[in-house]
């Protein structure tokens, strides 16, 4: 099967995707029966490409970093300028025999309003379009319309990359645990904020561990969301959306960041034999699911205190399972891309089995 792909939204994230969807092409053929060709790409400065019969994306990659505009790859015939222009293009019925068609979406994190991107996913969804986006906004502030309007169109809404990178959180309550009902999490979501505060306990600065992580791609665009606890808020939101139907927004997340966690806090925990670690969490007591992000001080045995650097973890706590934790010791950007890929794999099956 192939699919053919529009990416809205071409920068850390979209790029690392395009090089490693290059990378495993062999694999996905061989294994999975899967060609993925991108035919579309939209970005905010960079400008927008189309061309049906599919764009170099390596060049189109290589055309970004040099800080030049894509729109000399388009062979749209059209002057496209936005998200929803390229989606509203790729969107024309394609040609007999076509490919199965995806928007991918990740655009920056917005955790008031998830603009552009609940726009683009609507415009997706709404052409009956598959949509696959590690951006965490659209979860966070609205799942339920977007679930019933993927549900009404007969596409697929698939946001693995959201929480945790390439960890399968997602998945792994859709598809391997039938039944089960998670009642409450606790987790280190933010490898920011964890980088920076393994970094203070070493003796390091805060400015520098910050810088450390823009460098690497894998801050948000505005740090500020990743050290006052927005970003983790909103995966908190997202958590609790999906898996506990809370129809919580990130502004319901009682939220405190690390901006006021001196070094001398963290290392005197350390003294202690403690660690302070930026825990989102959620639960449910009879009423609505209670959410918040807050640096707390846990002992040295507590699984999300053995994390270090870049490193996530999730504790779910389950009905039928009691609690179970997922542990990523190494994140970043692969494995953000390989979240993008993974849902790929399963709008392909879901499409297979049509
Ligand atoms: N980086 C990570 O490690 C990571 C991990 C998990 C999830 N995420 C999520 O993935 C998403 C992308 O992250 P990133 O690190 O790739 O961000 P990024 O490097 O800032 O890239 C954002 C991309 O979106 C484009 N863009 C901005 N406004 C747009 C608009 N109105 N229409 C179309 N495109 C627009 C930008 O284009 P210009 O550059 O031309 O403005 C750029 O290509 C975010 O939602 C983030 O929360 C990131």
């Amino acid at each position: 099967m192939r699919l053919d792909l529009a990416l809205v939204g071409f920068g850390h994230v979209g790029r690392r995707f395009v090089r490693l969807a290059a990378e495993i092409e062999n694999r996905l053929q061989a294994e999975h029966d899967l060609t993925l060709r991108i035919v579309g790409i939209a970005t905010g400065r960079h400008g927008v490409a189309f061309d049906d019969h599919g764009l170099d994306a390596a060049g189109a990659a290589a055309i970004v970093e040099r800080g030049e505009a894509l729109s000399r790859l388009d062979r749209s015939g059209a002057q496209l300028s936005s998200g929803v222009e390229l989606i509203e293009r790729f969107a024309r019925p394609p040609r007999a025999g076509g490919a199965g068609r995806v928007v991918i979406e990740t655009t920056p994190l917005d955790v008031q309003r998830a603009r552009p991107a609940i726009d683009h996913i609507r415009a997706a969804l709404g052409a009956g379009i598959d949509v696959v986006t590690a951006n965490k906004g659209p979860v966070a502030i609205a799942w339920r319309e977007l679930r019933d309007l993927a549900a009404a169109r007969d596409a697929s809404f698939l946001f693995e990359g959201a929480v945790m990178d390439g960890i399968p959180i997602f998945n792994l309550l859709r598809e391997t645990l039938p039944g089960v009902r998670v009642t409450g999490f606790r987790g280190v979501v933010n490898s920011t904020t964890n980088h920076i505060l393994t970094m203070l306990e070493d003796g390091g600065e805060f400015e520098p561990a910050l810088a450390e992580m823009q460098q690497a791609g894998v801050a948000e665009a505005d740090p500020g969301l990743d050290v006052d606890g927005w970003d983790a808020a909103a995966k908190a939101a997202a958590l609790a959306n999906v898996l506990m139907d809370a129809g919580i927004t990130p502004a319901d997340v009682e939220r405190t960041g690390i901006r006021g966690v001196s070094g001398d806090r963290v290392r005197a925990a350390v003294a202690r034999g403690h660690r302070i670690r930026l825990v989102a969490s959620a639960a449910r007591d009879r009423g609505p699911v209670a959410a918040r992000v807050r640096p707390e001080e846990l002992p040295a045995g507590d699984p999300l205190a053995i994390l270090r650097g870049m490193a996530n973890a999730l504790v779910l706590r389950t009905d039928l399972l009691g609690e179970i934790a997922v542990t990523q010791l190494a994140g970043g950007l692969t494995q953000t891309a390989y979240a993008l890929v993974t849902d790929l794999v399963t709008v392909a099956r879901r499409r297979q089995s049509r």
